[in-house]
This record gives structure tokens, sequence and C-alpha cells, in this order.
């Protein structure tokens, strides 16, 4: 049966997360995933998790196995608050809206402001989950580059200048994926004065925040607006489990309200089994000392992967971006027409990484660029991929 027919113009030219196809044929144990984004499983807390989980079902079943708020259990709130306030984020008088994963804050945020027509600017590239989520409420994506140390500040002023009634910019200030950049506070509070100027909004996504292990904080972009036009998504899929699907959303109340009954109409509410997990798990554990861990470890995964580039990349061949945090680096071959060309002789050698034109405004556009994740795979298997794609970008 042909099924286009019936298909709403907003979904015929959508075309899935390629990172996601990419899983489906990464199902060969051999592949070396440098692809995906996935926190370092080999330190959930799957012991204390559980026996958190089985007291919640023993002791309350009642409430873990029943309907919840939309905006989440108020315990749950006082979590996201905590780990807002570390970085500013939470203004007082500012509300919150506990989300199934950052993913939904971002998609029902731009489900509450974006028309057919309007004007969005994101960097370039950026996240293709949130990508997908503007394409989806069929708005025109307005990219400005990002370079070394983030989005060109002087380029936003220009899309700004340029496009009228623009309504929101999109940014990952810190850690963004898929460049690994940070902007600078000078940046952020260019963008800030630009947000004031032209009269947009600011959706601030910061789901790495906490992982840097080199370098110096920067402040939030919600830490210096004045303005209430902020909205800051954080997630906990980077610091505690992404499978556990906790995220939120902090900023002004009468903003948050509609987004709030968008979410009623979504999935009315995000599980509270997990909820009370995780306000357990930080009451009974310290949380920071779980990140620590895994800062720690993903500072010594990047630098192993930074070695191993240095010893097994055919010299003056690719750039790359240096990380202070996160879980991304972004490589550049300035040499190549077309990087699918070695995408594909990695998979032949079963290493998978990620084309850089799954995370450009137009996905069709060819590029020379590819992201690589250090944070998933163990360091003898990320020297040993990158050995692969070094032997792999000879060949090309
Ligand atoms: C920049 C960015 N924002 C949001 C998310 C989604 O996070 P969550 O698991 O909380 O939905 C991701 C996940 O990879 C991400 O990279």
């Amino acid at each position: 049966m042909d099924y286009t027919k019936f298909y709403s113009d907003r979904v015929k030219p959508m075309k899935g997360s390629a990172i996601r196809e990419m899983f489906k044929r990464m199902a060969d144990p051999q592949i070396i995933s440098l692809a995906g984004g996935n926190p370092a499983s080999e330190l959930f807390p799957g012991e204390e998790l559980s026996k958190i989980s089985e007291k919640i079902l023993r002791e309350k079943p009642a409430q873990a196995l029943q309907y919840g708020t939309t905006d989440g259990l108020p315990a749950m709130k006082e979590c996201a608050i905590k780990r807002a306030k570390k970085v500013d984020a939470y203004t007082e008088g500012d509300s919150v809206i506990i989300m199934t994963g950052a993913n939904q804050g971002i998609d029902l945020t731009a489900k509450a402001l974006i028309n057919k027509g309007d004007k969005i600017i994101v960097e370039s590239p950026s996240f293709i989950g949130s990508l997908n989520a503007f394409r989806t409420y069929e708005c025109e994506l307005v990219g400005v580059e990002v370079e070394a140390d983030g989005m060109n500040i002087e380029a936003l002023e220009k899309a700004l200048a340029e496009n009228d009634g623009v309504k929101m910019i999109y940014t990952i200030p810190t850690f963004q994926n898929p460049t690994g950049t940070t902007m600078p506070l000078s940046k952020r509070q260019k963008l800030i004065e630009l947000a004031n100027k032209y009269d947009v909004l600011v959706l601030e996504d910061n789901p790495y925040g906490d992982l840097r292990f080199s370098g110096e904080e920067v402040p939030t972009l919600k830490s210096l607006d004045t303005e209430g036009r902020v909205i800051y998504a954080g997630s906990f899929s980077k610091i505690l489990s992404p499978g556990m699907r906790l995220g939120y959303i902090i900023g002004a109340e009468e903003l948050l309200t509609k987004i709030e009954i968008l979410k009623q109409v979504n999935d009315v509410h995000t599980p509270v089994l997990t909820q009370m997990m995780c306000v357990e798990f930080m009451e009974k554990y310290d949380i920071d000392e779980y990140i620590e861990k895994n800062r720690e470890l993903y500072g010594r995964k990047c630098s192993a992967m930074l070695e191993a580039m240095d010893e097994y990349f055919p010299k003056g061949k690719v750039k790359w971006t240096v990380p202070e945090g996160g879980i991304f680096m972004w490589c550049e071959c300035p040499d190549v027409s077309d990087i699918s060309v070695l995408v594909d002789k990695a998979l032949e050698k079963k290493v998978a990484i990620v084309p850089g034109s799954n995370f450009a405004i137009d996905i069709n556009e060819p590029s020379n660029k590819f992201r690589l994740n250090y944070s998933s795979a163990t360091i003898e298997k990320i020297t040993e991929g990158i050995k692969r794609l070094g032997e792999a970008l000879e060949e090309i």
C-alpha cells in the first residue's frame, strides 16, 4: 500500500536522524562506534538505582505507578532547580517544567512559539534533534556559522538585521553538539544584547554544561538575561541516565504556562517512577561526586582520542576542534568534497562516524566535516577506532 498520499505536508519532507539509522547498521558487535551521543554506560549507577527502584515500588507503589502532575513532582522540580542554581540558570519567580528529556522541552517550546513560515536562528551546524523539531513546525531555519569559539556573533547580528521578525535564537553555547565548542563570556553578553535589541527569545540548550574537564566555567546565557528572554533547557541524560528520560525547562511563568498545556496533550506527564528514582538518588548520594567521575573519565577519553588523531591521521589532511568538556569533537577534511566517501570507507573498516551534513541546515548540501564522540567507547576502542579511521583517510 502507498501511504504517502496520507502523509501531512509537514512530515513529507522529513528525514529521520541518520545517527539513529546508523544504530541499526551497527548491530554488528565488531563495529566501533564513534558516532552516537551516548554517555559512558560503564559509570551508570546501576546498583544504586536498582535498590532505589525496588524500595520505591515496595513502599510507594500507589504514587509511583499512578498518574502524576504535568509539570512534574514538586521534589523533582526542586532537583532541577538545584542543578540550575549551580549555573545561575534559575531566578526567583521562574517556572520549571519537568520534561521527558530536554528534547521534549525543546520540541514543546518550538510548538508553543513557531508559526508556519516563522524564522528561527540556529547555529550551523547544530543538534539534529532540535533542527528536526523546528522543521516539524514548518519554520525557516536561518543558520549562523559556528567558529572555534561558538556562534559567529557578527554573523548573528547580520542575520538579525537582514531577517525581519525572527522569533527565537536556539543555541547550545557550552560544549556544543556537534562541534564541542564553547562561547566565551564576551560573545554571550553580545548575544543577549542583540536579543534585547531585536526583541527575540533565546532557547539555551545546556545538556553538557556539567561535563567540563578543562578550562574555566563560563556563565550561562540565562544568568545574563535581565528581561526574561531566555528559556533554559537542562537534562539529567548526561549526568545520570538518558534512559530515565528526565529533562526540564526553566523560564518566565507566562510562557511556561502555555508550554505546560502542550505537555498535557503530549504525554500528560513525565514518568513518575523515574522522577522518584532521581529524587531519591539525589537525596541519598552525592550526584556531584558521580558527575566528577564522568568528567574525569571524559577528560581521559578525549585526550586518548586527540593523541590517537595526532598519531594516526594523515598529517595536514584533517583539522579538529579541541573541546574543554562535553562529549564531541568536530573534524574537517579541507581536501575532501563529500565526506560520505569517508563514512562508507570507515564502515568497511568497522568504525562508525557521523557525516557533517546531518547537522546542517540544508541536509542535501555535501559536507567535508564529520563528528566524533569520545564518551561512549572504551579508551582501547577509541584508539583502535581512530587508527582504522586514519587508514580510511589514507585510502580515500
Ligand atoms: C544539544 C542537545 N540537546 C538536547 C539533547 C536531548 O537530551 P535529552 O536526552 O534530555 O532529551 C541532546 C542529546 O543528545 C543534545 O545533544
